[in-house]
């Protein structure tokens, strides 16, 4: 089962560092998580040791600093009710409970599955996990109705990086409305993370950042290559006009008093980077979303997949319906390998798949790939879907009918027009990763 997770959505993988490392600096609460998981430690990384240890203590402190801020972050908002999305391994769940907080974990199955035998091992099965697409609105919402009446703080650290334009705009569809229901806040360190990375970096290797950049995007990114994709936002205005237009208040707030939160690691490090550690944060932000009383978006996709199968011959017609997301689809890719390997022809029918994410696109890819070339292909892509492969890019990688497709063959399948019929079919390209 963890394979068919880790190939649709292979970004769960990036939350096992997390825990790795704030359990390597000492933190209690990782060091049971840890255990209760069997996870080892820090994964291979390929780079020369003296490099490989800059390069874990760069990533330990920047780590140690977004868990210490989340639950502050928390904190200060004073709500009881704690939806922590994307939650990964992190043990927040035990220091906020061991605080009187109501938590409920939301991830995808993979995480969530683990988290259950956390939840069960450490905190008397108090804590509840849920599996949670964010882009889906029905599972945000079921996440959420765990928790008693009252305001809401969502926390979501570590997320929005992974998540394209698409993805991203049906997440904060999602939570704006589920604050305009309940009430609260969504507070994050996400939107100016790579400002804070940049500022550690900068100040423990005495300026030479781009080179360590350079490393970790080489390495330590290697296993979630796939799910990278162009900057949604070209700065930080950008994200705030965004997220006003879906009914949200921005607060950016200056991270302060770093110096007194204990953080283990910037005790190992020498006064001068301390000191310019501090420094640089005192001109970053966390951000703290409210509603903004103007009318909220609508939640972004409800309801699961429907596949259904029509065999003649050796030919395969699959028919979606629904929605296709990382709950979803890795029941796709599950239909996919039980299909006998007499079949040597597959048409996925898209006529009435309301929504892919990035997880659908990536089980298509490896379905195209496991059947090689001219044997998989797409039918009825409709307007929705089109647009989709287009804004993600994906459309690069498919041809047409007739030939090599063109962004004006996607527009016109997207407009509902053009010579493709609908029809966009996977072939000739060798490999969809050049
Ligand atoms: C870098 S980890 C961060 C985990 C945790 N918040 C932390 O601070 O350690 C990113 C997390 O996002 C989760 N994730 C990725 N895409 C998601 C989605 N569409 N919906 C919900 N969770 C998602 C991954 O499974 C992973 O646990």
């Amino acid at each position: 089962m963890n394979e068919l997770y880790e190939l649709t959505n292979p970004v769960f993988n990036t939350a096992k560092m997390t825990l790795t490392l704030l359990s390597a600096v000492g933190n209690e609460d990782s060091v049971a998580f840890e255990k209760a998981l069997g996870f080892e430690q820090m994964p291979h990384v390929d780079v020369k040791s003296g490099e490989y240890e800059l390069l874990k203590r760069i990533g330990a402190i920047t780590i140690e600093l977004r868990y210490a801020l989340a639950n502050r972050l928390i904190e200060q908002a004073g709500n009881k009710n704690v939806l922590d999305l994307a939650c990964g391994y992190t043990p927040k769940a035990k220091y906020l409970m061991d605080r009187g907080y109501n938590y409920v974990g939301g991830d995808l199955p993979a995480v969530v599955e683990d988290m259950a035998r956390v939840s069960k091992e450490l905190l008397d099965g108090k804590a509840i996990f849920q599996a949670v697409d964010v882009t889906n609105g029905t599972s945000v919402a079921a996440a959420a109705a765990h928790l008693p009446e009252g305001p809401v703080t969502i926390d979501c650290e570590g997320l929005v990086a992974y998540l394209d334009k698409n993805e991203m705009t049906a997440m904060v569809r999602n939570f704006a409305a589920l604050l305009a229901a309940r009430g609260g806040c969504w507070v994050t360190t996400d939107f100016e993370s790579d400002h804070y990375f940049l500022a550690i970096i900068q100040a423990v290797t005495g300026g030479q950042g781009e080179k360590f950049l350079k490393l970790v995007d080489s390495q330590v990114n290697k296993k979630t290559a796939d799910a990278d994709h162009a900057p949604v936002f070209a700065n930080d205005e950008e994200k705030v006009t965004f997220l006003e237009s879906m009914g949200l208040s921005v607060e950016r707030r200056p991270i302060t008093g770093v110096a007194n939160m204990g953080l283990r690691t910037l005790q190992a490090c020498t006064p001068e980077q301390r000191e310019a550690i501090a420094a640089a944060l005192g001109k970053i932000n966390v951000w703290i979303m409210t509603p903004s009383g103007a009318k909220a978006a609508q939640p972004a996709g409800a309801g699961g997949l429907a596949i259904d199968q029509d065999l003649n011959g050796d030919a395969l017609i699959i028919r979606l319906a629904g929605r296709m997301d990382s709950i979803s689809a890795p029941a796709l890719l599950n239909a996919f390998w039980d299909i006998p390997t007499a079949v040597k022809d597959i048409t996925l029918d898209l006529k009435n798949l309301e929504y892919t994410s990035s997880a659908g696109l990536r089980v298509m890819l490896i379905m195209y790939k496991q059947m090689g070339e001219g044997h998989f292909r797409l039918t009825n892509v409709n307007a929705t879907v089109a647009a989709i492969l287009k804004d993600t890019g994906f459309s690069q990688f498919f041809v047409s009918a007739d030939g090599a497709l063109s962004d004006d063959d996607v527009e016109a399948v997207a407009g509902g027009s053009g010579d493709t019929g609908g029809q966009i079919i996977f072939g000739t390209l060798s490999d969809w990763r050049p």
